[in-house]
């Protein structure tokens, strides 16, 4: 057996959490053969709701849980961290967008990147959940000044998985016959996910679906699927939001299929035109816990130097808006 991994998750009494929690302790994030040890933080006033749902974790009797600390202490939860998903964050209600959020959530994350500073292993795998994720992953990056930039992701592999999902109703196929999907940008109704390189069965979608189909349904519903599960289920996605970022995770410490990407919210270090810093969605292969940008597509189309560009220009305002928390 392995040594135990530590796993930090914030926001670990909230309802991703409740979805998340028991899958890493199960082995669905790392391997059936990684021990992991749960680092929960939460504020004080859910610490009591925390012990509720620890007290099911070891109800489980799960073979890979190793140990289980709760705390309303940043640096605590991140003492020695391996991965730290960082989840606690207000969510949005009916009508909003998610940047609505930055002011109530924006100062959470630059607390929690010092506090990794301070405290993380060097190696760190950060993965930001919390609304808006790509920025909040900025932050907390920016207030990180010791810890590689690399280490900081944001998760777009739910809209990648949306967007897999619609394309195989659509062409009545199964996901499994989807590759190469790629969410570009901000996980926002600016997104562009697209499809100009994806394959169904092989061959490329774009052949297999209208064009008008593709422009002028399937972006927007996409991009606002969020929004379409808050109006449904009076709540944002939560299992579904888990499952993304076990998958993300899971991409990035143990490698991504041979023939296929997933869309992860990385730096940019100027790949594709995108200013240098910002974390964008790109399509991304993973290899010995690293991962990188796929390079060398062709984006040179009116139509995707359009999207791109959208969705880019909204995370540099975003940047903006929270210049006072970016001390790097
Ligand atoms: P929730 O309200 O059920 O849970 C959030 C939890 O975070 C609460 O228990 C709260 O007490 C805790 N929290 C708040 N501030 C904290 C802090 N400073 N430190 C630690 N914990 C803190 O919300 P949820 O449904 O679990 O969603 C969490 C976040 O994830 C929201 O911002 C939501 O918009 C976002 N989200 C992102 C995606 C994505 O694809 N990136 C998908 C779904 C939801
Ligand atoms: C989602 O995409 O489901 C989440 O980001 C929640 C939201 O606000 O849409």
């Amino acid at each position: 057996m392995k040594q135990p991994v530590r796993v930090a998750v914030t926001g670990a009494a909230g309802q991703i959490s409740y979805s998340l929690l028991f899958r890493i302790a199960s082995g669905d994030m790392l391997g059936k053969d990684q021990p992991v040890i749960l680092q929960l933080l939460e504020i004080t006033p859910a610490l009591e709701a925390l012990k509720g749902v620890v007290m099911e974790l070891e109800d489980c009797a799960f073979p890979l849980l190793a140990g289980v600390v709760q705390t309303d202490d940043a640096n605590v939860a991140f003492k020695d961290a391996d991965y730290a998903l960082l989840v606690g964050a207000r969510p949005r209600g009916p009508g909003m967008e998610r940047k609505d959020l930055l002011e109530a959530n924006a100062a959470i994350f630059s607390a929690q990147g010092k506090a990794l500073n301070d405290n993380a292993s060097r190696n760190v795998k950060v993965l930001v959940v919390g609304n808006p994720a790509n920025t909040n992953a900025l932050i907390a990056q920016r207030n990180a000044p010791d810890l590689d930039p690399r280490n900081f992701t944001a998760m777009t592999r739910l809209d990648h998985n949306r967007g897999m999902a619609q394309l195989a109703e659509e062409t009545e196929t199964t996901v499994n016959d989807i590759k190469k999907m790629i969410i570009w940008g901000n996980h926002s109704s600016t997104q562009y996910p697209d499809l100009t390189f994806t394959t169904v069965k092989g061959q490329p979608a774009l052949e297999q679906v209208q064009r008008d189909w593709y422009e002028g349904t399937y972006i927007p519903n996409v991009q606002q699927r969020g929004a379409a599960i808050i109006k449904a289920r009076g709540a944002s996605s939560a299992a579904s939001a888990a499952n993304a970022a076990i998958a993300h995770i899971r991409s990035w410490a143990l490698g991504t299929d041979e023939n296929d990407w997933v869309s992860m919210g990385v730096y940019s270090n100027g790949e594709y035109g995108i200013q240098k810093g910002l974390i964008y969605s790109f399509p991304c292969t993973c290899q010995n816990g690293d991962w990188k940008i796929v390079e060398g597509l062709d984006v040179s189309s009116a139509f995707s130097q359009e999207k791109m560009k959208a969705t880019e220009t909204e995370l540099a305002e975003e940047r903006d808006a929270v210049s006072h928390l970016l001390p790097n």
